[in-house]
């Protein structure tokens, strides 16, 4: 066991770069080095890649090139998204409300706190279900005239849930205000067309979808108020400062478009995985439960909790035995505290402290699964003798 090579299953933590992307992004760091802001002919060169770049995006998400804005991380963009429309929201309207949903990725919901404190915005949570998802409905009854931006995380990276975006999309156009959802995870997956899911902003990160770490991106529809993050040079429409990171933009790009070849395959392929984890988890394992929602979820993401487990140790022991899965958020792993997302679901705190996400790639083989399958009911029992000790 000890030699054999650990089984990466936390893939909604981070991908392999693939190595077409590498590729790609390769001649940017030494041939084609020069700054995109430069006028001789190796900052045209630059230029010209971080164009195509924008293109290329746009197209998948059906917007225009003039409406994306290159930022470093999905947290970058979220940052963007809330404090740059909530603060020009203020300075246009006196706006001071802010509507998110008590499931988002730390990314919004510690910058929607940041905006409570220090700015004076009132910050609400939009009510969810047992899975995690919002009722466009509530939507329409929280909404004030004074609200200056609606956050709605798309798929959840802790529980894989998806939120009906479109609907809330369409209930906050009709009231014209803006709307943000986190799509760092849904990119990844699922079919992302700004104009059917009606955001007036998204975000998305590069590493969710085999590109690389340290680069996202923000749509921004036309025609949304926003003020920048990162003051400085005239870079991305005036909104964020700072010379182009051009070989990971283009690895952005890249990694996107391929994100959209052979996605039914590749979904097919993460359903049976998904669904024979699911399965064997809940016959197999007592006092255990799916989190999130059965079957509206991220295709590669499966989420549980076992009652009087303790995640964190569960977690190391499966190190040991060869896999790599994580508890639910990244950000969140070694924290003995049960996670917010759980919690608002209602789960009870004996339960949320026990939980463990197990999310597939491309790289999964269902003989991997099969070997993780066969020793996790076995360190659940070891993990739950170790605490009633
Ligand atoms: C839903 C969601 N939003 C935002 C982020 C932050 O993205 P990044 O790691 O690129 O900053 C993550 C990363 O885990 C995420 O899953």
């Amino acid at each position: 066991m000890q030699n054999k090579p650990t089984v990466f299953l936390d893939y909604a933590s981070t991908t392999p770069v693939d190595p077409e992307v590498v590729e790609a992004m390769m001649p940017y760091f030494t041939e084609y080095f020069g700054n995109s802001s430069s006028i001789h002919k190796f900052g045209q060169q630059a230029e010209a890649a971080l164009e195509n770049s924008r293109h290329t995006v746009a197209e998948i998400i059906a917007a225009r090139p003039s409406e994306i804005v290159f930022t470093s991380c999905g947290s970058e963009s979220d940052n963007l998204a809330l404090r740059g429309v909530a603060l020009a929201e203020r300075k246009n309207r006196g706006a001071s409300h802010i509507l998110i949903s008590p499931v988002e990725h730390h990314a919004v919901s510690n910058t929607a706190l940041q905006l409570q404190d220090l700015h004076g915005f009132n910050v609400e949570y939009l009510p969810v279900d047992q899975f995690g998802i919002v009722d466009p409905d509530d939507v329409k009854k929280y909404l004030r005239p004074e609200t200056a931006i609606v956050s709605v995380i798309h798929a959840n990276n802790e529980i894989g849930s998806i939120n009906p975006v479109q609907e809330i999309g369409e209930v906050c156009q009709s009231h014209g205000v803006p709307f943000h959802t986190d799509s760092v995870q849904g990119a990844a997956h699922l079919p992302i067309n700004v104009d059917t899911l009606n955001v007036d902003l998204m975000s998305i990160g590069a590493h969710k979808f085999y590109g690389p770490k340290g680069v996202g991106a923000l749509y921004i529809r036309e025609g949304t108020p926003i003020i920048p993050e990162l003051t400085g040079g005239g870079q991305e429409n005036n909104l964020r400062a700072g010379t182009h990171n051009t070989p990971y933009i283009v690895g952005l790009a890249k990694a996107f478009q391929l994100t959209q070849v052979n996605a039914q395959e590749r979904h097919a392929h993460y359903d049976l995985l998904r669904k024979r984890i699911i399965n064997h988890i809940l016959s197999e394992i007592p006092s255990a439960r799916l989190t999130g929602h059965p079957d509206q979820r991220l295709p590669n993401h499966t989420s549980f909790v076992f009652q009087g487990v303790d995640g964190n140790t569960l977690l190391m022991m499966l190190d040991a035995a060869g896999f790599a899965c994580s508890s639910g958020s990244a950000c969140k792993t070694g924290d003995p505290e049960p996670s917010d997302v759980l919690l608002a679901l209602g789960i009870p705190r004996d339960w949320a402290l026990g939980s463990l996400r197990v999310t597939v790639g491309q790289q999964t083989t269902f003989n991997e699964i099969e070997d993780f399958l066969n020793v996790v009911p076995d360190l659940i029992h070891q993990v739950r003798e170790l605490i009633s000790i």
